[in-house]
């Protein structure tokens, strides 16, 4: 397969990815079972995630995307992130699950929780496929992680290199040769 030459290893197998998805799914059906919920797709790497999420909670939620970009074609990140695509609808009032697929120094969350709170949502949290703790800048608080990683750069599942990758099954750890040319 064409994906393959730049794959360092598998990190975490779709098997391991789709379990972890059903135990994530029954802690948010718990939590918010008849609450009027709001789920924000972090475009874009969040899709895919939030596609097989979703369909493990049993909840009667409204989903919607907003896009915002911190990342250039690099892998080093900037201190801000600007708004590219923004919700369609008001979250004034009500209890908002935003849906990323890494965190990783929480800059990011941190600017779209604050954004989501001045915009007078009843309550916002998180869920993230993957968290690499190590590389944190800021201190936010993510409620439901699939997995916490090391510092490598990932791809897969949703997430990408240069806007590649994306449609991996597993989450791969990239060659640094891709990266150091
Ligand atoms: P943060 O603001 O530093 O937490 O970065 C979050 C965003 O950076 C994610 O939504 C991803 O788009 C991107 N990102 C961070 N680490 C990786 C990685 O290992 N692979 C692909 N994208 C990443």
């Amino acid at each position: 397969m064409e994906h393959n030459d730049m794959i360092k290893q598998t990190l975490i197998d779709s098997k391991a990815i789709a379990k972890r998805i059903k135990e994530l799914g029954k802690l948010i059906t718990n939590d918010y079972k008849g609450k009027d919920l709001l789920v924000i797709g972090v475009l874009k790497g969040a899709w895919v995630y939030l596609a097989d999420l979703l369909r493990e909670v049993d909840v009667n939620a409204e989903v919607d995307f907003m896009s915002v970009s911190s990342y250039g074609s690099g892998t080093s990140t900037s201190g801000s992130i600007t708004i590219v695509k923004d919700l369609s609808v008001s979250v004034e009032g009500r209890d908002v699950l935003i849906v990323e697929d890494i965190v990783d120094s929480g800059l990011t969350l941190s600017h779209l929780k604050d954004l989501l709170y001045s915009r007078n949502a009843k309550s916002v949290e998180v869920s993230t496929l993957l968290s690499k703790p190590s590389r944190r800048r800021v201190d936010v608080e993510v409620k439901y992680i699939g997995f916490e990683i090391p510092d490598e750069f990932v791809i897969g599942y949703g997430l990408d290199f240069d806007e590649k990758y994306r449609a991996l099954r597993d989450v791969c750890v990239l060659k640094e040769e891709a990266y150091q040319k």
